[in-house]
């Protein structure tokens, strides 16, 4: 596991972008695992950035996201569809025929979660697997649990996790009470994963999943048997490392 501490949101920002860009510029057909929130904005910022000054291109990129509320179109301006194209694929010069989001709105749910085990399994091993971190240690939408479950599946979100996820939604409108995420499986399956983290919020998380015992209550620490993890924090998220 390579650790970075950062001075600031910025600097974590701009080390992620970095790596995500040299993937990018050894192989313009990457399969990149994307994440939503709040904390890769800067990364796809810079990521924007660097695509309009040609020093890479997403022409032959493929994504694949972790996850998406249940219930929520491409349309809903909290639906991570919405957030993908509004933070990354509209600005850059991606085919969107080659992103990849699971579908908010699948009325069977079951069929939903194995199109997109397919989805996933079609376009192979990510190169990068870009994550967050939930203040409870989530990531993706795998909630604190007594199992990791491998493939994708709708979640159940906790009262913690749809508190945290308030701020994004209009005054009185309700977060949604599950979605469809990727398991433990299919991010484990990355080839790199890059672990983003920023705020003090986010310190204990980062303290319990690096360095205490791996446990599906705290769904992070199971990246510590991951051969090729890249922790990017900014000082506040990393300060008890
Ligand atoms: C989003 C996702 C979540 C977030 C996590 C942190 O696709 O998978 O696990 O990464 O909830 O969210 P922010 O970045 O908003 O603090």
């Amino acid at each position: 596991m390579i650790i970075y501490k950062e001075e600031s949101y910025e600097k974590m920002s701009e080390r992620a972008a970095e790596i995500i860009a040299s993937q990018l510029m050894m192989n313009e057909y990457s399969i990149l695992g994307l994440a939503t929130g709040s904390t890769p904005v800067g990364t796809y910022k810079k990521l924007i950035e660097m695509n309009k000054a040609g020093k890479i291109s997403f022409k032959n990129v493929k994504t694949v996201n972790l996850d998406e509320y249940h219930g929520l179109g491409p349309d809903h301006p909290c639906s991570y569809r919405f957030f993908m194209n509004d933070n990354l694929f509209n600005h850059v010069d991606i085919d969107k025929k080659n992103t990849n989001v699971p579908d908010g709105l699948a009325s069977d749910g079951e069929a939903e979660c194995k199109r997109y085990d397919e989805v996933i399994k079609s376009l192979g091993r990510a190169d990068i697997q870009i994550l967050g971190i939930g203040e409870n240690g989530h990531i993706a939408f795998n909630e604190p649990s007594d199992h990791f479950s491998v493939g994708t599946h709708i979640e159940n979100l906790t009262q913690s996790t749809m508190d945290a996820n308030k701020r994004f939604f209009e005054d009185g409108e309700k977060v949604p009470n599950s979605a469809f995420t990727m398991g433990i499986g299919g991010i484990m399956n990355a080839k790199c994963i890059i672990l983003l983290a920023n705020g003090e919020k986010k310190a204990k998380a980062v303290k319990d999943s690096i360095t205490g015992k791996v446990t599906p209550q705290v769904p992070a620490s199971v990246l510590q048997l991951h051969p090729n993890v890249i922790v990017i924090g900014d000082k506040d998220a990393m300060k008890f490392l």
